[in-house]
């Protein structure tokens, strides 16, 4: 059973901050999954860009998104929140005030680099501030290229905290992506919004396509380049979002249902936008028992119920195009790994350096701890797996993520795998440690 317990049993003591996981004997049922966050922050600010009130249903209560809410307040941005949604009126592209204080955008890089890109043409100065995991993470990437369309930025050598002060007006440009990043094609693409003329954000690698499914911009393919452009001054219409749930937190429990043995999980609603999904072509490749039934598109993405079971796991090689498609899913697949007989070796997935920690090194020490055989590489790790896990207190180093991840190992331990910092969850998935318990 997913025996959980607050360390040391003091539940009411909120502060504990831990987890300790033991062996599960199979996981049975139908999992509710957050709403997804990536889309739930473009929601939001899409929202706040749009002319009128527009509604979302279904807005994750995650750290994350809320973050991206409490800024837009702070931008003079009116919302309610009531049983049915939450609605977001704005004047358009022109409905942001001057901030009084700096903007807090917590642990969310989504928040700082999409809003960076929409404070960049504004008529006032702002500031953009992190959490210390925000603060150390690189800017540049997305400080070039609006430097480059005139904006007039400040930062810490290249990491936050951010001042944006007002230009003399942003210029379109073509800009090809330097690296493969929906987070700064994004923020490019916004600040297009109030630049002269037309910005072209041009991909090589394709990577999540939610801000051009949303806004509805023109894209073409030529050979193996995609352009994506937007109009300085397009006028967006306020209109209705509904957020499917978050396949990057259904990924826990499609790999917890693959290797927790007497597992059968139903997923519904999950989204299924094909630049988030190579997860499952992975898993299925590595003999995971994975069906996807009622596959339908709302609001634009397409979405559909997921039923995983139980199966022995082989190792696998992967790496090139698609790591940006499985970025946010490679501590957990690093779990699926170290069940799976044989060699996994995951390359050219660097970027994973950079995220809310260095989740290559986080994984690889964690796992070592429970006695898998791992090797750290530069881009990546090799993995030979096979071997039932040990015992041992391992670390979230503040990475959601990675509390969830080395839950889901602890599930198939032997012994008792404690987790340092498993609050991190609440992130992305607030309700992550109750439904492993419900589950058990
Ligand atoms: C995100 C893009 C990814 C991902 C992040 C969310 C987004 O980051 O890791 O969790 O919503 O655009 P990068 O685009 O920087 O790789």
């Amino acid at each position: 059973m997913a025996d959980l317990l607050n360390s040391d049993s003091t539940k009411a003591d909120p502060g504990l901050n831990e987890r300790v996981i033991s062996q599960s004997r199979g996981l049975v049922g139908t999992v509710h999954l957050p709403a997804d966050k990536s889309i739930a922050h473009r929601a939001a600010l899409f929202s706040a860009l749009s002319t009128g009130t527009s509604h979302i249903v279904g807005y994750p209560t995650s750290e994350d998104p809320q973050s991206t809410l409490s800024c837009l307040r702070q931008l003079g941005i009116k919302m309610v929140e009531d049983e049915v949604g939450l609605s977001i009126s704005s004047n358009g592209l022109s409905g942001f005030e001057a901030p009084t204080k700096a903007l807090d955008c917590g642990n969310s890089g989504t928040t700082m680099r999409l809003l960076s890109g929409m404070l960049a043409g504004q008529s006032f100065s702002s500031v953009l501030t992190g959490d210390a995991s925000l603060s150390a993470r690189p800017m540049g990437r997305i400080l070039d290229p609006l430097q480059k369309m005139g904006a007039v930025i400040y930062s810490n050598s290249g990491r936050a905290p951010l001042r944006i002060d007002p230009s003399k007006g942003l210029q379109g440009m073509e800009y090809l992506l330097p690296v493969a990043s929906a987070q700064v094609k994004s923020c490019v693409l916004l600040a297009g919004l109030w630049a002269k003329g037309e910005t072209t954000v041009i991909e090589e690698v394709p990577t999540r396509d939610h801000t051009e499914r949303m806004l509805g911009l023109p894209s073409v393919t030529i050979g193996s380049k995609r352009y994506i452009s937007v109009q300085g001054g397009k006028p967006l219409k306020a209109q209705t979002w509904s957020i499917p749930c978050d396949f990057s937190a259904a990924a826990f429990f499609l790999v917890a249902g693959s290797v927790v043995p007497n597992s059968a999980l139903h997923l519904p609603r999950v989204g299924l936008n094909p630049t988030r999904t190579g997860l499952i072509d992975i898993l299925r490749a590595m003999g995971a028992d994975i069906t996807i039934r009622s596959e339908r598109i709302v609001a634009g993405e397409p979405i559909g119920d997921i039923w995983v079971r139980s199966s022995q796991l082989t190792g696998i090689e992967i790496g090139g195009a698609v790591i940006p498609n499985i970025i946010d899913e490679i501590p957990i697949l690093a779990v699926a790994g170290a069940l799976a007989e044989g060699k996994t070796i995951i390359r050219d997935a660097e970027e994973l350096r950079f995220k809310e920690t260095d989740r290559i090194s986080a994984m690889v020490k964690g796992l070592s701890t429970l006695g898998v055989q791992i090797k750290e590489n530069k881009d990546g790790m090799t993995i030979t797996g096979g071997k039932a896990l040990g015992s041992g207190t391992v670390e979230s180093y503040t990475d959601h993520r990675i509390a969830m991840a080395m839950g889901v190992a602890g599930l198939v331990s032997t012994g008792r795998v404690r987790i340092q910092g498993a609050n991190a969850a609440s992130v992305s998935f607030p309700t992550f440690w109750d439904i492993l318990a419900d589950l058990g």
